[in-house]
């Protein structure tokens, strides 16, 4: 069982920003995908997701074996694939308690109007682990939350939610080392579980904690090379510049 992305060209306002990529993550496994900014990255993420601006010209989206391609974002999730955004957006009124429970009940079934409070005691449960403290669930969904905080709420809710698939764009940027591991367990939490995790990132030090199973390199729009984890170390010493011609390369 697996996700799978085959052979996806797409495009967002007219422009290719994906030509020919091809990937696949196995249920309880990590693969880390690897970029220069602009390479197309989040726009994969998207793409995986249903973003409605993202068009796919060829190829295909399946999970473990359907295609996701016709499906709108919700359908999606609730079929098991979830998305942690690169940059959480606040949503005003709703509290973060309140989102996960409805998200939860949307998923598993339940009352969406009234929190389940075995769901809430669930992501209590898991607020140690993320490095959040508990009045952080009563406040509105990202709303004053530092950059770290909205990265370690999307690892909350994917753990209370568990989806078969998750798909984490940049999870470690702007966060400092404790929030590096903080997001380097649930992500190793999530794997025990049997989750297929998609790790998108620019840097490799978050997987300094998470040993990814395979790693993927993508250039603009394209895997252009992959490997595994001695591949993310190579980029830490020469950076992409090998890759892109240019000199954004890294210390050696
Ligand atoms: N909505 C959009 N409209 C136009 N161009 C876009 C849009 N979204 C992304 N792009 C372009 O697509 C390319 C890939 O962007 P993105 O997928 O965000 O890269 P990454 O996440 O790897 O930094 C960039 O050149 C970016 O400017
Ligand atoms: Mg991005």
């Amino acid at each position: 069982m697996a996700l799978e992305v085959i052979d996806v060209a797409a495009e967002v306002e007219g422009r290719r920003v994906l030509d020919g990529v091809t990937l696949r993550v196995e249920r309880g496994s990590v693969v880390a995908l690897m970029g220069p900014n602009g390479s197309g990255k989040t726009s994969l993420a998207y793409v995986i997701m249903g973003h409605p601006r993202y068009r796919v010209v060829r190829g295909d989206v399946r999970l473990d074996g359907e295609s996701l391609l016709g499906l709108p974002p919700h359908e999606r999730a609730r079929r098991g694939v979830m998305l942690a955004f690169q940059e959480p957006v606040e949503v005003k009124g709703v509290r973060l308690s309140s989102l996960i429970a409805a998200a939860h009940a949307r998923l598993y079934g339940g009352d969406l109007t009234r929190p389940d409070p075995k769901v809430l005691e669930e992501a209590r449960g898991y607020l140690g682990l993320v490095g959040l403290a508990a009045p952080m669930l009563d406040r509105e969904v990202n709303v004053g939350f530092s950059g770290g905080e909205r990265k370690r709420s999307e690892m909350l809710q994917l753990l209370v939610l568990k989806p078969r698939y998750a798909v984490l764009d940049e999870p470690d940027s702007g966060l400092d080392v404790d929030g590096v591991r903080a997001v380097a367990r649930a992500i190793e939490v999530m794997r025990e579980r049997g989750t297929g995790i998609l790790l998108i990132t620019h840097y490799a030090r978050i997987l300094k904690f998470v040993e990814p199973d395979r790693v993927l390199v993508m250039v603009s729009g394209r895997i252009v090379e992959e490997g595994g984890p001695e591949l993310a170390e190579r980029i830490e010493r020469t950076g992409y510049a090998p890759y892109t011609g240019g000199s954004g390369g890294g210390g050696r």
